[in-house]
């Protein structure tokens, strides 16, 4: 065999270990706020979006070389706002949101797999692809506790009256 046919050859040989390296990122999930909620697709390109984002209306960084879920999660969720959606995407890139539009579909969960810049054995989406969280029903749950004990208390008051 020629030596440039051999180079050709582990060339060839080569590009399945380049691609399968993104698959074996891991999908973050130690917050007690936010529950990995799934890969999403992002939606500028998908007719009828009118460019708008998966996750839009709220706030967004990107943080070359450095992002992580945690540092995305805390920066949706610690500010004055606490966003029920984040989501990372392209490695390096963090959305929040109110909401999630509804015509951003719901990928396999492989689709995510860029590493996190801060953190390659993390999943950070992918090319158009969002890793989504969303806040925790368990992390509001004494919400409902506290309503139902405000709206019992009200009754009572009325009952009173
Ligand atoms: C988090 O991920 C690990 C490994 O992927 C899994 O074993 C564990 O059950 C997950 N925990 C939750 C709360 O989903
Ligand atoms: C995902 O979005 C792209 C455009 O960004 C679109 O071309 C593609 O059809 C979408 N895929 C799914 C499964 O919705
Ligand atoms: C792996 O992730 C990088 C970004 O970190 C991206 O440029 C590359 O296309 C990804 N490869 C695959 C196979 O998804
Ligand atoms: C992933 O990160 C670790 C630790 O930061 C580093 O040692 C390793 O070289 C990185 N791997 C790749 C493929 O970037």
């Amino acid at each position: 065999m020629s030596p440039s046919m051999s180079m050709l050859l582990q060339f060839l040989l080569f590009i399945p270990f380049v691609h399968a390296a993104n698959a074996t990122v891991s999908v973050y999930n130690d917050s007690d706020k936010y529950k990995y909620y799934g890969c999403y697709n992002e939606t500028t390109q998908v007719p009828g979006s009118a460019d708008t984002r998966a996750l839009g209306g709220g706030i967004d960084e990107s943080l070359p070389g450095q992002m992580t879920v945690p540092k995305c999660l805390a920066f949706c969720g610690n500010g004055d706002t606490e966003y029920r959606y984040a989501g990372l995407e392209w490695s390096r890139e963090c959305w929040c949101a109110q909401t999630l539009s509804g015509i951003a579909e719901k990928l396999d969960d492989t689709a995510c797999n860029y590493p996190c810049e801060g953190d390659n054995a993390t999943a950070c989406g992918g090319s158009l692809k969002l890793t989504v969280y969303r806040v925790s029903s368990a992390s509001v749950l004494s919400t409902p506790g506290l309503l139902t004990l405000a709206s019992t208390g009200l009754v009572m008051m009325v009952m009173m009256l």
